[in-house]
């Protein structure tokens, strides 16, 4: 339990043992799922935790109220990780009041059999008394899911988030930026950002928008640290992610069994290089791991892509990161593509079918060679990271 401010207590906790948020995304720092306790005339705990952390909660909870009940739980947020607790918590506060809005019931009836009857039904801008404290809840659909909303302490400036704002990374003894060296965590909201709310660059505008007209001067979100001297830069990062503004950069993501396409791509390469592109990222595909490639992705404006030809399609870990681009906003980037093969060609025109999902723009057709890379191909290859530098540099000037 740590205290953030008089009568407001974090009581979340840090998860250091699963490999992968969601079963999908890596986290080589481990993850925070936070929940909140303001205690006044009434106590309020701010969402809770996964399951298997279930009791740490319930002693950061006791650490702070000893056993006088909690009076409401308010659910920002129903997926697993921040509701995942509430059943169990019910059974140790019986009379706790659930709040959320109508989606949040729907969700939580399925998971946990909570109905609204038991609980608390709130609508947009509806308010909460707590004694000295009043919460007003906003609703932010697809900030992550549906049901999303977030509560705000006006008289304060303070700002249960949710998921928005939060970060991959586990919480090392403090829980305030102003109390942390943050370094660690910022380009872990990137990466945050392109694996779990890439896909609702609109409804993220939205919901910026909405959360413009609120004075917020301390932002408590749901993972990573509580943002207060630097509020306004977690504000603005997800600004810039959310309206697909791009640096000067290029990057380079390929798949390779036996080493030609990976020619290729560092031909690519030389090619941005030589036309004077400072910051070219190169991706292995069968290395990295797809979170990190997507954050660089959103990050700079140039991206080309290459994979063998496999079993008829393209190279499974090169299909797998178009899958991920297709179903995200990934907007407005220049584009180059490359793909070899043995006996039929495939690979190019997987790239170019996805892409007409994508609505990327080919700087050129996308390279394509039979058996070994030769020096035709290499040239093109060079050709390619050319006209994607000086594409991207143009952009960059433009802006
Ligand atoms: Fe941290 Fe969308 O859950």
């Amino acid at each position: 339990m740590i205290t953030i401010k008089e009568n407001l207590h974090y009581v979340g906790v840090n998860d250091r043992v699963k490999h992968r948020f969601e079963g999908l995304w890596f986290l080589p720092e481990g993850v925070s799922y936070n929940a909140y306790l303001i205690v006044d005339e009434k106590v309020a705990l701010i969402d809770t935790v996964d399951v298997g952390f279930c009791p740490e909660l319930l002693d950061n909870i006791r650490a702070v109220i000893g056993d006088r009940p909690i009076d409401y739980i308010v659910v920002n947020h129903v997926e697993p990780d921040h509701s995942g607790s509430l059943a169990l918590l019910r059974q140790f506060y019986p009379n706790v009041r659930v709040v959320g809005n109508k989606k949040t019931f729907d969700m939580l009836s399925g998971y946990y059999g909570i109905t609204p009857e038991t609980g608390l039904c709130v609508a947009e801008g509806d308010t909460l008394k707590l004694g000295s404290r009043t919460l007003t809840f906003h609703l932010a659909p697809m900030l992550h899911w549906p049901e999303t909303m977030v509560t705000h302490v006006a008289d304060e400036g303070i700002l249960f988030s949710g998921d928005a704002f939060g970060c991959f990374g586990a919480l090392n003894g403090a829980v305030v930026d102003r109390d942390m060296d943050c370094t660690r965590f910022w380009p872990e909201m990137e990466r945050y950002y392109a694996a779990i709310l890439g896909k609702f660059g609109a409804p993220v505008r939205t919901a910026l928008k909405k959360l413009g007209g609120l004075d917020i001067r301390m932002i408590c979100p749901t993972h990573g640290p509580v943002w207060a001297d630097q509020a306004a830069r977690a504000i603005d990062t997800y600004r810039r992610m959310a309206s697909g503004t791009t640096e000067e950069g290029l990057v380079i993501c390929y798949g390779s069994m036996y080493g030609h396409t990976q020619r290729v791509a560092e031909a690519v390469a030389q090619g941005a290089a030589e036309a004077g592109l400072k910051r070219i990222i190169v991706h292995n595909l069968s290395v990295t791991q797809p979170s990190f490639v997507l954050a660089d992705i959103y990050r700079y404006g140039a991206l080309a892509i290459g994979g063998p030809t496999y079993n008829g399609g393209i190279f499974p870990v090169v299909e797998d990161l178009l899958k991920r681009l297709a179903g995200r906003e990934v907007k407005g980037r220049k584009m180059g593509c490359f793909g070899g093969f043995t006996w039929t060609p495939a690979a190019v025109k997987v790239i170019d079918e996805y892409n007409a999902k994508m609505g990327l723009d080919m700087v050129a057709p996308g390279i394509e060679w039979k058996q070994k890379a030769g020096d035709d191909t290499l040239g093109q290859a060079r050709a390619l990271g050319h006209a994607l530098a000086q594409a991207v540099m143009a952009n960059a000037t433009q802006q």
